[in-house]
């Protein structure tokens, strides 16, 4: 390691709890004297952070995978990590079959980094897959925006949807204690971030197994009390949260959104199907009558907060009268966002294993008529902006005008107005829409702005 320090690259593929564990693993790579450079092709230390929840985004990762380690051949100083999900799932299958492989670790292994590095840079290939209780995070996390931020609050997954890789990979339930998510936020705000998501893959299982939890399974540390907890924390304007798990969703967390101010009026709440038997199938543990009494409930408290979802087609055995269920209900309610995806069998999931898997054509088929509503039922959605006045909190340049400045509205909108981002950076302006398209919006600000003083 003599000479100028060595320089790191992260690649990062998947969900937000992947996006919130890199800028960590950045965050120690930066304490251990390493610098990022944007080129993994002429990074020193290469580290892939992968996703498995579909075939497509695992197979991604063999690419990359394959062109580094050629490169390696003429570079034997390159360091190979690959995290994350894949590394989970795969483990030492993964150093067979990419043996210059220097590191193979699992999400929860993340806040381990440097030491597991140290043991590589003596000589070691190591792999970190084992289950462990996850480390409260003592580094200062690479954080790819100055203005917005994720904080996790809880890891893990205790659920077992019968098509999801997630609880394999990601391990059991492990909550942070209310005052490290605290103390954390408290940091941002007085490094000058704006809006927080807390994150949780069903974050409504927040505190179940935090102490002081009762033996019936009621518990004090309800995320709807941590909301109480940490929504003053100076600095902070915005709050966000997610996965919600309809479940376990209850009036009492809409109630605590509809009150705390700083709460965004936005809930992704997926659904995955519309048809109770493939709701049963998956093992999801509600029925559509009780999805939509959720967001009755929502827009009882909250009539314009913004909903957003994800959906499966194709999962095993769903006939097209079943899919048709999925259409109805992605059309009663209009979503502002749905996140769509064609069912892929994943390795140790039970579904996998079952023999009514659908044809590929059938999936794509049903994908490609889902995305269709879903653009016009976003496109409908839309229209209530127009000539709105929208609070948007400025979070960069708009890339393809930069006499434009962007960011999103309070329901998650993406929205865009004429402005200068050094000037706004981090501002929340209130911005009149001027046009509405089916997930964006352009507006005119409306107040008397920070003049060049
Ligand atoms: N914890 C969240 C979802 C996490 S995974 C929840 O319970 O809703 C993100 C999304 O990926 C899921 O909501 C689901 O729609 C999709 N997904 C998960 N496994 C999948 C699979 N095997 N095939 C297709 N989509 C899948
Ligand atoms: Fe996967 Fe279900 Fe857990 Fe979500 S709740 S992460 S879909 S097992
Ligand atoms: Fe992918 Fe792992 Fe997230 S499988 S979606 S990166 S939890």
């Amino acid at each position: 390691m003599a000479g100028s320090a060595r320089q790191y690259h992260i690649t990062t593929f998947g969900c937000q709890m992947n996006k919130a564990d890199s800028e960590r693993m950045a965050g120690i790579l930066d304490t251990m004297g390493l610098t990022w450079t944007d080129d993994p092709f002429n990074a020193d230390v290469v580290l892939y952070n992968t996703c498995t929840i579909r075939d497509n985004a695992e197979q991604k990762v063999y690419s990359y995978l394959g062109r580094q380690a050629r490169r390696k051949h003429d570079n034997p100083d390159l360091t190979l990590i690959v995290a994350g999900c894949v590394a989970q799932q795969e483990g030492e299958a993964l150093l067979r079959r990419v043996p210059e492989l220097d590191l193979v670790m699992g999400p929860q292994h993340a806040n381990r980094l440097q030491d597991l590095l140290e043991q590589v840079f003596d000589g070691n290939q190591v792999v970190a897959t084992e289950e462990v209780d996850i480390m409260e995070d003592i580094t200062k996390p690479r954080r790819d925006s100055t203005i917005t931020a994720w904080v996790n609050v809880i890891y893990g997954c205790n659920e077992r949807c019968t098509y999801c890789v997630v609880p394999g990979v990601r391990g059991v339930e492990q909550s942070r204690s209310p005052e490290a998510i605290r103390t954390e936020m408290e940091e941002l705000g007085r490094q000058g971030f704006k809006e927080v998501t807390l994150l949780g893959q069903n974050i409504d299982a927040y505190g179940r197994d935090l102490p002081g939890s009762t033996a019936d399974g009621r518990h004090q540390h309800t995320f709807t009390d941590l909301l109480y907890f940490v929504h003053d924390v100076p600095g902070i304007e915005r709050l966000r949260f997610a996965t919600s798990h309809p479940r376990y969703f209850t009036e009492r967390l809409v109630r605590a959104c509809a009150e705390l101010p700083k709460v965004c009026e936005h809930f992704h709440i997926p659904f995955q199907s519309g048809d109770n038997d493939v709701l049963k199938a998956m093992a999801r543990g509600y029925t559509h009558e009780r999805y939509r009494r959720i967001i009755d409930t929502v827009r009882r408290y909250m009539p314009d907060a913004a909903i957003s979802a994800d959906a499966i087609v194709g999962f095993p055995g769903e006939t097209e009268e079943q899919f048709q269920r999925t259409m109805e209900l992605v059309s009663d309610i209009a979503f502002d966002q749905l996140n769509t995806a064609a069912y892929s069998p994943r390795p140790g999931t039970p579904a996998a294993l079952w023999e009514n898997q659908l044809s590929e054509e059938v999936k794509a088929d049903r994908l490609q008529r889902l995305n269709h509503l879903v653009n016009t039922k976003a496109a409908e959605r839309s229209q209530r902006y127009a000539g709105r006045i929208e609070e948007v909190l400025v979070e960069a340049a708009n890339p393809k005008d930069p006499t434009q400045v962007m960011g999103r509205t309070r329901g998650n909108r993406l929205a865009f107005f004429a402005g200068d981002f050094a000037a706004l950076k981090g501002e929340l302006v209130q911005v009149k829409i001027t046009e509405v398209r089916p997930f964006s919006l352009t507006g005119e600000p409306i107040q008397a702005l920070v003049a060049a003083s």
